[in-house]
């Protein structure tokens, strides 16, 4: 099997919790490091946040790297605490982590794994970082073997109707990121919005008896309710797990090759991003998701569930 040397770059954030869960029990995957940022919450809740989770997994050994407390225009941290609870994990009731975070910040960790060997990085909250890091070191865009991004939408945000919360987040950052000319994959709410669990499932996490399959259970709940209010129904979109699925198994999402465009100006588009598709593209360096099999995501996630015992 081949292993995918990766770091995650996130904003813990509930969907966050179960990519990072689904990473460290996928034997496709090494994970390096993780790196966060202000996003759902601020930077230092969505750190805690990955000290708790990486705690909870036995996963020590996987440095945490503290990143971007701000967007690149200087906005601070969202409250995204209706849909992730005011600390951004659920408000459940955590130890506190014995883990602690890296002295180095997120910028010099990312990049020095991208030159200490091959690396993907898989961007699963607003793009801060990852401008930052093309910006300070513009060879990582040779180093790096790929970014995967969960981020955008074609035809409905889910902040504003023009704009997905990753990008409306830091719009600059994502234009950045979007324009460095590294190998990207991004995945936008068209496909995300496919690969959705529910309470049957939530049911089956509980019933394996970990602590990780409970707690998961328990975090999501304040996650369902707002997908009950918003979209009426409790299936929930699992944006960020599709990211790192999309790692494990490439093959499981269609994508086309495509041009991308953020709208950073505007007063009701900022945020918005645009995929320019055509078969001229298909030799583009940017791969965008279109659709995925939302059983057999189902199916791998329940049964790397079963690998925390
Ligand atoms: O729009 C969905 C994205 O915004 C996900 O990454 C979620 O965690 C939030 O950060
Ligand atoms: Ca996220």
């Amino acid at each position: 099997m081949d292993v995918t040397r990766i770091v995650i770059d996130t904003d813990p954030g509930v969907d966050d919790a179960i990519a990072l869960f689904l990473a460290v029990a996928s034997p496709e995957l090494d994970v390096v490091g993780v790196t966060t940022v202000s996003g759902n919450v601020n930077v230092d809740k969505t750190t805690l946040n990955a000290r708790r989770i990486l705690e909870l997994v036995g996963r020590s050994d996987i440095p945490i790297a503290r990143g971007a407390a701000v967007s690149l225009s200087g906005v601070p941290g969202n409250d995204a605490s209706e849909v992730h609870g005011d600390d951004g994990l659920g408000e459940l009731t955590w130890p506190e982590p014995s883990v602690f975070e890296s002295p180095e910040n997120a910028v010099s960790l990312l990049y020095r794994l991208a030159t200490e060997g091959p690396l993907t990085i898989v961007a699963i909250g607003p793009l801060t970082n990852l401008a930052h890091l093309v910006t300070q070191y513009p060879d990582v865009v040779t180093e790096v073997e790929r970014v995967v991004v969960m981020g955008g939408a074609s035809y409905h945000g889910n902040v504003t109707p023009a704009a997905e919360f990753n990008v409306w987040a830091d719009p600059e950052a994502a234009a950045v990121t979007f324009a460095a000319g590294w190998p990207l994959t991004i995945l936008p709410l068209d496909v995300t919005h496919q690969a959705t669990i529910n309470d049957d499932d939530l049911a089956y996490f509980r019933s394996l008896g970990s602590e990780v399959g409970r707690r998961s259970a328990d975090m999501l709940e304040p996650y369902a309710q707002f997908h009950e209010e918003w979209r009426g129904d409790r299936d929930l979109i699992m944006h960020d797990a599709l990211a790192v699925y999309e790692v494990i198994d490439p093959t499981a999402i269609e994508k086309e090759g495509v041009l991308v465009t953020v709208e950073t100006g505007g007063d009701h588009s900022r945020g918005a991003t645009w995929f320019h598709r055509s078969h001229r593209h298909e030799d583009s360096n940017v791969r965008v998701g279109v659709s995925v099999d939302n059983e057999r995501f189902v199916r791998l996630l329940r049964e790397r569930y079963r690998m925390f015992g």
